[in-house]
């Protein structure tokens, strides 16, 4: 299911193109690979969440070669730091040429780990957190970012419309899809969250952590 009309979502992806050599390179690449990164309509949704909080402190659950993670340190500035996880050294690799290649390795570290595991033994009080780790992970996502997260930071999860898995009646029970759908309950019914779901691309949920 596409939430988006896909030539809404090309006139969108137009207005947004600012020539950058690096995102285009690993957009191809997700293309070539069919490898799931947010895509352009959410890039920037991440990048303008980021800057209009001042974030300077980002934690990635689930960052491949790091296309999400060059939007936020973007926006972390030369200050700022964005930690990124992902088990697959290839996508390390990856990750450390493009970054590399945009001027933002600096701002970059990233764990060759199970995400949750790293944010635990790291540890610290983030800006962002943000969630793109396997769907059927995401339910024990929600109260370890809320531990992590400063009152007024952003927990940040992609794809939570789940291409309309999620819907009444849509459910194939598969553990991505429980997961998702579980995941999304226990965000909305967490008192110390204040929730949205924006409807770029796969859905977006943006979780404001209370003061
Ligand atoms: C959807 S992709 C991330 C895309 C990235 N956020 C982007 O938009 O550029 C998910 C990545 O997270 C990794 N991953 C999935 N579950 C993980 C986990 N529990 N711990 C660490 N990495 C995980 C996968 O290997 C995959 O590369």
């Amino acid at each position: 299911m596409d939430l988006v009309e896909p030539r809404i979502a090309e006139y969108i992806r137009a207005l947004y193109d600012d020539g950058d050599p690096v995102r285009h390179e690993m957009e191809r690449l997700g293309a070539e690979r069919r490898f799931p990164i947010v895509g352009p309509l959410v890039g920037r949704h991440l990048q303008q969440l980021a800057l209009s909080i001042g974030a300077r402190r980002v934690f990635e659950l689930g960052s491949g070669y790091g296309y999400s993670a060059l939007h936020f340190a973007r926006a972390v500035g030369p200050d700022g730091i964005v930690h990124c996880t992902d088990l697959d050294a290839d996508n390390v690799a990856m990750a450390e040429r493009f970054l590399t290649q945009a001027g933002l390795w600096p701002r970059i570290v990233y764990h060759q780990e199970e995400a949750l595991a790293a944010l635990r033994r790291t540890g610290g009080t983030w800006d962002i957190v943000y969630n793109d780790i396997d769907k059927d992970g995401y339910p024990d996502t929600v109260d370890l970012a809320y531990a992590h997260l400063r009152p007024g930071g952003l927990f940040i999860t992609d794809n939570v419309l789940w291409h309309g898995r999620v819907l009444p009646g849509g459910d194939d029970g598969t553990p991505a899809t429980r997961g998702v759908a579980l995941f999304t309950r226990r965000l909305f019914e967490h008192p110390g969250f204040l929730t949205r779901i924006d409807p770029t691309r796969d859905g977006v949920a943006v979780a404001l952590r209370r003061a």
